[in-house]
């Protein structure tokens, strides 16, 4: 039998996950001139990962990416399956048997641990929760974030942190036109955080904030933001990574630091302080955070290898909230090999294990690193090897989403394109009622009702009232 990838013998192949990697793939696959039929399969009913949950609501220009994914999915050999979990609803083994090959773009949704006891005493958070709650992911729409307290750290000092931090000192007038979530809209405007708190394990120098990032903290109405002219003073190693070419980075963010740090103070509202060579060595409180335990580092180490070291020097900083921004691993699949330590499938350039059939891409390929864009080349390399394998892959003719239907049965409800873009106008809708871009459905209750009913009578329906209710 001949390889798959003709119009009798279509390739088809599953994508696990709707974020950058995922589309990427997709795209990649359906330009390759093979008869390929792509169906993307997503835990949640809405598309795009992290460029919906993860990108901050006053970015926007960052999501742009999804009309470049909303052409993708026009093509008539794509397929978009939405609210069904691979691992839970569907095994791998059965989507094996449905499909050539099955490529993991299933991102990294757990977050890495700082290992302290008291981590998860009540006022301790993952950036994680923070963020999905404010840009409306369903997984965390009810936590709850204690605000009435005025002083909150973030450990952690990667672009994330700084979507937390601004995300909390930014006056709340200026998120109102955007498309962050009305529940968090409404703790965010009753919120007493006026100072936060940036703690970094190593220098400002070995910082990974992306410098236009960084200079944005120190743009915003009515905060301030402070740096020690100590910490500034750099040891010879890092003056020696400093002046290396590709480390421009580096160089803009030590010119930002250093502009902070002979800023004269200035009253207002809201301060940022950035704090250098500190990792958090004890979370304390009795029934709720109350204070985290500070301990100096030095950095030993060669250029771009450099970690740091304590110094055994403690000091405390009393808070009432606290996240931890450390970065994020992958959840395990039950069927795939999975790399504990690193939170990946393990993979070489994208092949999962030594037969043919399994790959991966995205965050769960290389790890939690990268802008959306990186995700690009990373899922071509993927599907390149991918055709590569062509030859090797079970060549016997698969029935793809049609036969996935018939596993799942009637009772898990399945979302198509069509559908999203149902509930995407109902969100633009809601949001042009609101002033905003967007108001997001953030149940998935109610974006599955809303699927229902569009799909019986294609009338509008209201769930505005479920908007903004904390129940
Ligand atoms: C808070 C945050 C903010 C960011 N902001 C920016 C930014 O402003 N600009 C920028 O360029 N980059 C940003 N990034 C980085 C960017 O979002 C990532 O590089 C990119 O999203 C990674 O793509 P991915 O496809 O690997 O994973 P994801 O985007 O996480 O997509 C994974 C998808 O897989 C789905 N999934 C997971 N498990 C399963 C399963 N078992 N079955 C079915 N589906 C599953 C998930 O629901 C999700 O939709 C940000 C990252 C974070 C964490
Ligand atoms: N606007 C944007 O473009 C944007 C926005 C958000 C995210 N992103 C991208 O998404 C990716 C993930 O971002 P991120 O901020 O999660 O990751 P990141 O850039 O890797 O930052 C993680 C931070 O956590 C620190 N850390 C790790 N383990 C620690 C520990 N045990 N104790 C103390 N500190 C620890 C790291 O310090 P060390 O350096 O010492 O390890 C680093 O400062 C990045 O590539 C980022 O650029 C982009």
């Amino acid at each position: 039998m001949s390889a798959p990838g003709s119009a009798d013998n279509p390739l088809r192949v599953a994508i696990v996950g709707s974020g950058p990697g995922g589309f990427y793939a997709a795209e990649a696959l359906l330009k390759s001139g093979l008869t390929v039929q792509v169906d993307m399969i997503e835990r949640l009913p809405v598309p795009f990962g992290l460029v919906r949950f993860g990108v901050a609501p006053d970015h926007p220009k960052l999501k742009q990416c999804t009309a470049v994914f909303d052409q993708v999915a026009q093509s008539s050999h794509f397929r978009f399956i939405g609210n069904v979990t691979v691992g839970r609803d569907i095994s791998v083994e059965q989507l094996q048997s449905t499909h050539h090959a099955v490529l993991f773009a299933c991102g990294a949704e757990l977050d890495r641990r700082l290992g302290l006891a008291n981590e998860d005493l009540p006022g301790s958070h993952t950036a994680t929760e923070f963020v999905g709650w404010y840009n409306g992911h369903p997984d965390y729409r009810d936590r709850q974030f204690d605000m009435s307290g005025e002083t909150a750290v973030i450990v952690g000092q990667g672009n994330v942190a700084i979507d937390v931090a601004r995300i909390l000192c930014k006056p709340v007038d200026d998120l109102r036109t955007t498309d962050i979530a009305a529940h968090a809209l409404e703790v965010l405007a009753a919120s007493r955080v006026r100072e936060v708190h940036l703690i970094g394990r190593r220098g400002p120098a070995q910082a990974s904030f992306t410098a236009k990032e960084l200079r944005e903290l120190g743009e915003l109405n009515g905060c301030e933001v402070r740096v020690s002219s100590d910490d500034l003073q750099l040891g010879p190693v890092c003056l020696q990574e400093l002046e290396n070419k590709g480390n421009f980075n580096a160089v803009k963010n030590m010119e930002t630091f250093r502009g902070w740090s002979t800023r004269s103070a200035q009253p207002a509202a809201k301060r940022i302080c950035f704090h250098f060579f500190q990792s958090p060595v004890a979370i304390a409180g009795t029934s709720r955070l109350e204070r985290i335990e500070l301990e100096r580092n030095t950095l030993t180490g060669l250029p771009f290898g450099q970690s740091a070291q304590s110094t055994g020097l403690t000091s405390e900083l009393a808070c009432n909230l606290m996240f931890r921004s450390i970065g994020y691993r992958g959840v395990p699949i039950p069927g795939v090999p999975f790399d504990a330590a690193r939170g990946i499938f393990p993979n070489m350039a994208g092949r999962i294990g030594t037969s043919p059939g399994l790959y991966a891409a995205g965050w769960i390929k290389r790890g939690p690193s990268g802008i959306i864009g990186t995700n690009r080349a990373d899922a071509v390399a993927t599907v390149q090897g991918l055709l590569a394998d062509l030859t090797e892959l079970d060549a016997r003719p698969r029935a793809g989403a049609d036969a996935l239907s018939e596993i799942l049965g009637p009772h898990r409800p399945m979302v198509s394109y069509a559908d999203w873009r149902r509930i995407d106008q109902e969100e633009l809708r809601l949001g042009a009622a609101a002033g905003k871009p967007r108001e997001k459905l953030t149940r998935v209750s109610d974006m599955l009702d809303l699927v229902k009913r569009s799909r019986h009578s294609m009338q509008p329906i209201n769930i505005a009232q479920s908007i903004g209710s904390s129940s």
